[in-house]
């Protein structure tokens, strides 16, 4: 079940002009479920004008620092974002899910491994929380942090970065690459793309090396990111991505195909949630497997319903879908059967979904 718990904000703190973090406490008894993995997020709802959104913030403190925190970026005309960065004040209560996401290795406090991290604009939250647990809980481990931002005064996190360089000298470093800012050395200016890319493993960071990288910002940044990795000899399957906005925008629901759906279109599907498991039937050229699940009457999870976060995922026990766009899920878990459902639509006649799972 989607359940969402209070969360008093205990403080806001401004990072840069448009950007907040936010300090937030669960009751004493939800604590435990407020335990997080490095690199996971929180999915906030709150009612806007009427209609219900859920947007998710990466956490952004270590694993064992004993608190919770978000920090959230405005978006131009954004809901949520606007609403945080101007109107939420300390004391005010917000409604958010347990952590969930997987932009995260498992960690092993006897190896030493080195670790790559590229952010853009925002996409820096979750790596504070990633290298402060690493940093502290593999001891023999170091992480080099590429970030991009269009200028010095966007940069987030800014002092809590130096201030982690300063105590892990040796084995945490940033690298601030800044669009509008010339800066001593070309190979710090300009945008991080394909060629600054190769320019910085050409002469300042052993790409070659690396055990793992984090990719988190812009999608034409975390593609050129990955693409440059792969050059340099890094499996797929050692890059890790956390994508916060497609810019492509969900398929739309085909309408017409669903005008003219016929009787053998349609998908006899059981969801399982909560251990119960109910019938519906799903037009294949129609609505998507949450769509028909939330029509169903039936608590299922969701956040951006535009394949990024995952909060949907659920897996097939029988049957075929077809997923329009997968940003989050990866290959493995695909193998495994798991599915985004507000991107799925069935192609069988018949299917088993389950969200416990
Ligand atoms: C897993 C995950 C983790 C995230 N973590 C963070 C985080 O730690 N900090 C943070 O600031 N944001 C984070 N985001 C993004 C966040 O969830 C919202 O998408 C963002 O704050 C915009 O929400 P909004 O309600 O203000 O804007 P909306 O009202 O949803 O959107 C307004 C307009 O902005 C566009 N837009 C939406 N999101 C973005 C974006 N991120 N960048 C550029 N344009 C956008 C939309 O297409 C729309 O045109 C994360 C997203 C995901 C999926
Ligand atoms: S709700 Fe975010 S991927 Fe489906």
């Amino acid at each position: 079940m989607a359940q969402f718990y209070p969360l008093r904000v205990t403080d806001i703190k401004r990072d840069t002009r448009d950007s907040v973090v936010l300090t937030l406490e669960p009751q004493p008894e939800d604590k435990d479920k407020f335990a997080f993995i490095q690199g996971q997020y929180l999915t906030f709802r709150r009612t806007f004008d009427g209609e219900e959104l859920r947007r998710s913030y990466s956490i952004c403190a270590g694993r064992k620092e004993g608190i919770l925190r978000v920090g959230i970026k405005k978006v131009d005309g954004g809901w949520f974002s606007n609403f945080a960065n101007d109107e939420l004040k300390a004391g005010d209560i917000l409604e958010a899910m347990k952590p969930a996401g997987n932009f995260h290795v498992p960690l092993d406090p006897s190896s030493a491994r080195r670790y790559l991290g590229f952010a853009g604009g925002s996409g820096v939250t979750p790596f504070i929380s990633i290298i402060k647990t690493t940093l502290a809980e593999e001891p023999l481990s170091e992480f080099t942090l590429v970030y991009g931002n269009r200028s010095a005064g966007a940069i987030m996190f800014r002092e809590e970065l130096e201030d982690l360089k300063n105590r892990h000298m040796g084995r945490f470093s940033v690298v601030h690459i800044l669009e509008t800012e010339a800066a001593d050395i070309d190979l710090f200016s300009g945008r991080l793309d394909r060629e600054k890319c190769e320019q910085l493993f050409d002469r300042w960071v052993d790409a070659g090396s690396a055990d793992y990288a984090f990719i988190c910002g812009p999608e034409p940044m975390m593609l050129a990111v990955a693409d440059a990795l792969k050059a340099r000899g890094l499996a797929a399957n050692k890059i890790k991505f956390e994508l916060f906005a497609s810019s492509q925008p969900g398929k739309a629901r085909r309408p017409q195909e669903r005008v003219a759906a016929r009787a053998d279109s349609v998908c006899k599907a059981t969801i399982i949630m909560d251990g119960v498991a109910r019938e519906v039937e799903i037009d294949k050229h129609g609505e998507s497997v949450l769509e028909a699940a939330i029509a169903a009457r039936l608590d299922a999870p969701f956040a951006c319903k535009a394949g990024v976060c995952s909060t949907c995922r659920a897996k097939v026990i029988e049957g075929e879908v077809e997923m329009d766009q997968n940003y989050a899920l990866e290959d493995y878990e695909v193998k495994r059967g798991y599915i985004l459902t507000c991107q799925s639509h069935p192609v069988s006649d018949k299917l088993i979904v389950d969200y416990d799972q």
